[in-house]
């Protein structure tokens, strides 16, 4: 836990007077988010829009102003988790199921920073199973699809039930294995009817801040 502290209250160093803010959601965005509300309490004019449901609740508790997606056209900074990462970049989400609002805050934001631990940094992703947000409409077909191509689905379940989304989606998680083809994936699940969207995170971040034993790291793209 101390890793994601640390990780999550240095990202907010980079918040300026006057920001519109993504604020992502997790453990680890727990800790940036208690920081934004100190901030906000301070007097700094800060706004956010949330990525998921409990991250809006969090930052209501903490009197953080809130815009709902649409109300903004840009956001200056988006801070936000991550479940994997490898050198490049190249990132898994949607361990907590919020992946579809993170992805779209993410692509709104003129920049980026993923906070994390340091067992998020890996040489190659795809050991952590890929969350993606299926329809429920039809969703047996879907994951019929998915097994069909051979991308290992398994609903998720949440206290013995399926497990539903903010946004009232399902999510499915395939059990693909490292090292995944990115590019064969993407064009895999892109055809895929009832897919909405996929935790892969490409080409979004523009530094990752990383809690160690030794304190926080602070890698810049390359
Ligand atoms: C939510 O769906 C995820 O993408 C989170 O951002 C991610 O799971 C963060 O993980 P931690 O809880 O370990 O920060």
């Amino acid at each position: 836990m101390e890793q994601k502290k640390i990780a999550g209250e240095k990202a907010v160093e980079y918040i300026k007077d006057g920001m519109i803010l993504g604020l992502g959601s997790g453990s680890t965005a727990y800790y940036m988010i208690r920081k934004v509300g100190e901030l906000v309490a301070k007097g700094m004019n800060i706004k956010a829009v949330a990525t998921s449901k409990s991250t809006e609740k969090l930052a209501k508790e903490l009197n953080i102003p809130l815009l709902s997606i649409d109300e903004v056209e840009k956001i200056d900074l988006d801070i936000d988790g991550v479940d994997e990462i490898d050198s490049d970049f190249n990132a898994v989400k949607g361990g907590g199921g919020a992946l579809f609002r993170e992805k779209m805050v993410a692509n709104l934001a003129k920049e980026v920073i993923w906070i994390m631990d340091e067992s998020k940094l890996v040489d190659y992703i795809g050991e952590f199973p890929l969350p993606v947000e299926i329809l429920p409409y039809g969703y047996k077909h879907t994951l019929k699809a998915l097994r069909d191509n051979f991308l290992n689905p398994v609903l998720r379940l949440k206290d013995g039930k399926t497990f539903v989304t903010d946004n009232g989606n399902y999510i499915a998680d395939l059990h693909i294995g490292k090292p995944i083809n990115i590019n064969n994936i993407l064009k895999t699940l892109n055809n895929i009817t009832g897919v909405l969207e996929v935790g892969l995170f490409i080409n979004m971040c523009d530094r990752i801040i990383v809690g160690t034993d030794k304190g926080v790291k602070v890698i810049e793209k390359k």
